[in-house]
């Protein structure tokens, strides 16, 4: 079926006096303070600004987030996930699991058009620096390809392999801040070789920076608000919002395969993953998630734990320091679940939690420095130490609001760190454009001599060359072990700069 794309982002407004006097009632009122003094498009642009905030339920953020301090959320029970581990059998119990059943009954839903890709990339990237949206950086080891060509290239390869003619949606969601850039990008690079019409994009909502201390909305400039994108959790509102579920739905999609834009490793698409999750006909979980081990407990990402008997991602810095460092007789960590934001979620459970019904996800506030413009001074401000509030929501916050039976509310599944976790996050150091670039090589290298080709090593025992592999030429190991000798090839040289079939 041919989908039409989106019709262009264009944001509600509202009537100045409306706007002055409800502004007013919260004590506001200071953002329209140049509204007089503006060129009719700014005072509309402004007002737009103004509506797109839910002025009603800001007093409560304010006192809940800005003036005090939320007390630290995990309180109950916390017990491990009982996962399907990488060793072929389940954590808790040990009992096997069928791999092959499960990513067969994945590969059969591909090939029945009932899946989808989802990427957010609305974030702001400010720790990385680019300028522009993140998704453009480019990533390739041998390439230099961008984010989002990568991703396409696993698209592209689900679909090759399992489609059986149908073809993947991939739905993006932007933030105000990028969207037009994002959309002109893929333009100009025709959607990496997907099909136009099956590329969606849709913005996330926004939320205002906040003064610390008082609470009060910082201005960017006399004609713009300080608005930040409202989190990867605001993309449960927003693929609802934006008529995308109801897009979903008319195709007949039932699963929404969740990757960040920053981990070009991630398989977006994964059969095993899918198969596991949507478990046996009409008993689909609710949402589900991939996790890699952590062997050490000061590693600073999430643990997908049991919370009072649901699945729940537990913030590093809101786990007891005890409990993270707690292991079982065999040495490994008692919870070693780390989160890596990678997630199937049903469409119908974004349907739920969109029916009215109150569902929220919680806010979570990051002190910030934002610079803002000095109404009294009539001057921009860069501050030096941080001054601001930001709130966000967080996508992992809805595993809670899954279903409590473990089958129908949420699996967790182990991944392999270098076969899929490899995120850029940082300019330098950790999670960083060169980290990203060894593990893509380390990959390629640990699956081609799995097969039989020779790696050239250097004396720590890195692969001595640098290696990209296109998921179109290899989709895993196993592939790769075809390919040894025909497509690929039997040793590499030491050295060696190689684009093993990246398109
Ligand atoms: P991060 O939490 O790493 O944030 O986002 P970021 O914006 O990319 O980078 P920093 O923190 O400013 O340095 C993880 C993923 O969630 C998306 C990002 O685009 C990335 O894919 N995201 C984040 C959104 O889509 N919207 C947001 O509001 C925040």
């Amino acid at each position: 079926m041919q989908n039409e794309p989106l019709p262009p982002l264009s944001l509600p407004t509202m009537a100045l006096q409306p706007a002055l006097a409800a502004l007013a009632a919260i004590g506001q009122e200071h953002l329209l303070s140049f509204y007089s003094e503006l060129p009719a498009a700014q005072q509309q642009a402004l007002l737009a600004q103004v509506a797109s905030i839910d002025l009603a339920g800001l007093p409560k953020l304010i006192d809940g987030y800005v003036k005090n301090k939320p007390a630290a959320a995990v309180s109950g029970s916390i017990d491990p996930v009982d996962a399907y581990a990488l060793s072929g059998k389940r954590s808790a119990s040990g009992a096997a699991w069928d791999r092959a059943a499960a990513r067969q009954s994945g590969i059969a839903l591909i090939g029945a058009g009932k899946v989808a890709a989802f990427t957010v990339a609305g974030g702001q990237g400010s720790r990385l620096g680019y300028d522009g949206p993140k998704g453009c950086y480019p990533a390739g080891a041998v390439t230099r390809k961008p984010l989002f060509a990568m991703l396409a290239d696993w698209i592209l390869a689900a679909q090759e392999r399992f489609g059986k003619g149908n073809t993947i949606p991939w739905l993006i969601m932007t933030s105000p801040g990028n969207h037009r850039q994002t959309t002109e990008f893929f333009a100009a690079n025709q959607h990496f070789g997907l099909r136009p019409q099956d590329v969606m994009f849709f913005p996330q909502g926004q939320l205002p920076s906040m003064e610390m201390g008082t609470g009060k909305i910082l201005l960017a400039g006399p004609s713009e608000i300080a608005l930040n994108p409202d989190g990867h959790g605001g993309s449960i509102k927003a693929l609802y919002a934006s008529g995308t579920t109801k897009m979903l739905a008319d195709r007949g999609i039932e699963q929404i395969c969740y990757v960040q834009v920053d981990n070009p490793l991630v398989r977006v698409i994964d059969p095993l993953f899918l198969g596991l999750h949507a478990g046996a006909r009409d008993s689909s979980a609710d949402m589900s998630s991939k996790f890699v081990a952590k062997t050490d407990p000061a590693e600073k990402v999430g643990l997908l734990c049991r919370v009072d008997g649901k699945t729940a991602v537990v913030e590093y810095s809101d786990a007891p320091v005890e409990m993270q460092a707690r292991r079982n007789p065999d040495g490994s960590l008692v919870f070693s679940a780390g989160s890596i934001a990678i997630h199937v979620i049903a469409r119908k459970f974004i349907e739920r939690l969109n029916d009215g019904s109150g569902v929220s996800m919680p806010y979570h506030r990051a002190e910030k420095k934002v610079a803002f413009y000095d109404i009294a001074r009539r001057t921009a401000v860069t501050p030096d130490k941080n001054n601001a509030i930001k709130l966000e929501t967080f996508v992992f916050d809805a595993l809670p609001l899954a279903a409590s039976t473990a089958a129908s509310g949420s699996i967790t599944m182990e991944t392999d760190r270098v076969d899929e976790f490899a995120p850029i996050k940082n300019a330098d150091g950790n999670d960083s454009p060169a980290t990203c670039s060894a593990i893509q090589t380390l990959r390629a290298a640990r699956w081609l001599e799995a097969a039989g080709c020779a790696i050239p090593r250097k004396a720590d025992g890195s692969p001595d060359c640098v290696l990209e592999l296109s998921p179109r030429i290899a989709f895993d190991g196993d592939e790769v072990r075809s390919l040894v000798g025909t497509t690929l090839p039997r040793a590499i040289e030491r050295g060696a700069v190689i684009n093993l079939g990246s398109k």
